[in-house]
């Protein structure tokens, strides 16, 4: 794990993950320095020792407000329990059925909750965020936002796509990753992250495009994916294209046993 600055406001809280076959995937969480600090997703569990120091080092328990989770899969909920305990004035940003799902693992007091669909805005102080839906997800909780100040738009698990390496997991922007490599892995996502997206009707579907809450994206900072500045033309182009890709079928038992005889030590 490593922490920066992505801009002038947001710390990115850098992980990874490697999963076998696919890469080494991004896992990103943001800490939004707005007059009421918001933290973005909450991390991987198996970190959350090295995590909440990054997160601690970077903003006083005491000070953070709002912990705006994109939604409630495990790689997004990693230190929550943690954080709502350490920081008594923090609440939590999710949607009704957000809160459904982590009720199966956690008791979150509903005063701590904070209610938010896409379409809607929440203030925290010197600039409101607001709630979209984006294009590509995972959960029927998903919301991302966007600063209206700065216009930098949080994604969640939206444009990722899993890196050749480790180091490039890490990157500061994805400038770093050829661009063949970065297509490669974008579609690849696309279709792991929402298989459903080979199936839709692209007449529909090209409208959520259109009705997305953003103009140009001058910073994209997706849970997944190193941060994307100025790439508004290729992310909205691979988003286009989606539905066009070839689903994601994943290896199955004989491809499993296939692999591990090739590790298997030679008779001779
Ligand atoms: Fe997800
Ligand atoms: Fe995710």
């Amino acid at each position: 794990m490593r922490s920066y600055s992505a801009s002038d406001d947001v710390v990115v809280l850098a992980d990874s993950i490697e999963v076998p076959g696919l890469g080494h995937l991004p896992v990103n969480s943001f800490l939004l320095r707005a007059d009421e600090p918001v933290l973005i997703d909450t991390g991987l569990p198996a970190s959350r020792e090295e995590f909440l120091h990054h997160l601690w080092t970077a903003c006083d328990p005491a000070e953070l407000r709002w912990i705006w989770l994109t939604h409630p899969d495990r790689d997004h909920t990693g230190s929550l329990a943690h954080i709502l305990e350490a920081a008594p004035q923090a609440r939590l940003v999710t949607t009704f059925l957000g809160l459904g799902i982590l009720s199966i693992e956690h008791a979150i007091p509903p005063q701590r909750a904070f209610l938010l669909n896409p379409g809607q805005s929440l203030a925290v102080g010197d600039r409101s965020l607001q709630a979209f839906r984006p294009p590509l997800y995972d959960s029927p909780a998903t919301t991302g936002l966007i600063d209206n100040r700065t216009g930098t738009c949080f994604s969640s698990d939206c444009f990722g796509g899993p890196m050749p390496d480790q180091h490039l997991a890490l990157a500061e922007d994805v400038d770093a990753v050829s661009p063949t490599d970065l297509s490669a892995a974008q579609r690849l996502w696309a279709t792991v992250d929402s298989p459903w997206i080979t199936d839709v009707d692209r007449r529909t579907y090209t409208a959520t495009l259109a009705n997305l809450p953003v103009s140009d994206l001058p910073l994209v900072l997706s849970t997944h994916l190193p941060p994307a500045r100025n790439r508004g033309d290729q992310l909205l182009g691979m988003l286009a294209e989606a539905p066009d890709l070839p689903p994601f079928i994943g290896p199955d038992q004989a491809a499993l046993e296939a692999m591990l005889a090739g590790f298997a030590p030679s008779a001779g």
